[in-house]
């Protein structure tokens, strides 16, 4: 199975991903992660990709088309990937159509978490990450049992600089502007599924 997670920042896409990853034995691939963790590492894409990110604008599709493409050519990809962030746009979405057919594959299943505005900006604004395990808690809806601290490994949090007032909200527009038409599209292919995302992860 190839499926593609969508839904707004904060809507629950990496939570949900790293539980039916595990579960369906699919690779998890999201292309926020790999532009943040290229970005630590201080690699040529990681400066480039984290210019964008820290506006809350999309990084450009040839970079984003590029990366994925080499992700799908791993070997672990070969039983079925699990798409969190990818693809945002209508480009990706050709692109990545175009990348599975070259393998006699499709996309499977489109998941969309349908969750509304003040809520999505409530996740965002209490989102904290394990800098450890890289575990995401929310100070409200997910705590972890000590403050600060991951229950996982021990490992101190910290928070996303993008999950900051100002430029979570524009993730949201550009979200609604350039990767809510993605529904249609994934409508029109017959593969939609929508969730409600406004209830308990589990
Ligand atoms: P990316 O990392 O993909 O961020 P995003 O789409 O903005 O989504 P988030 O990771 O913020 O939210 P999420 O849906 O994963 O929610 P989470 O599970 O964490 O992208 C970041 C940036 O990279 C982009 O802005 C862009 O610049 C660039 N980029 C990435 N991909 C790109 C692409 N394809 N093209 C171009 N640019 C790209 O949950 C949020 C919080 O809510 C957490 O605290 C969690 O604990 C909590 N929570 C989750 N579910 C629930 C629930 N059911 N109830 C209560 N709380 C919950
Ligand atoms: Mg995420």
């Amino acid at each position: 199975m190839d499926i593609v997670l969508l839904g707004a920042p904060g809507a629950g896409k990496g939570t949900q991903a790293k539980a039916l990853a595990a579960e369906l034995g699919l690779l998890h691939i999201s292309t926020g992660e790999l532009f943040r963790e290229a970005a630590r590492l201080g690699t040529p894409l990681g400066q480039q990709a984290q210019a964008y990110m820290l506006r809350g604008e999309l990084v450009p599709d040839d970079l984003t088309i590029a990366l994925l493409r080499e992700q799908l050519g791993q070997p672990a990809a070969a039983r079925g990937v699990l798409l969190d962030g990818f693809p945002r746009t209508l480009a990706q979405a050709e692109a990545l159509d175009a990348l599975l057919a070259a393998h006699g594959r499709r996309v499977d299943r489109a998941v969309f978490l349908d969750v509304p505005r003040d809520v999505l900006l409530a996740r965002l604004s209490g989102r904290w990450f394990c800098s450890g395990c890289e575990t995401s808690y929310h100070s409200l809806f997910r705590p972890p049992t000590q403050p600060g601290i991951c229950d996982r490994c021990g490992q101190p949090l910290y928070q996303r600089p993008d999950d900051r007032p100002e430029t979570a909200a524009r993730r949201l527009d550009v979200y609604l502007e350039r990767t809510a038409p993605l529904l249609d599209y994934y409508q029109r292919a017959g593969v939609l599924v929508r969730i409600n995302g406004d209830q308990p992860v589990e």
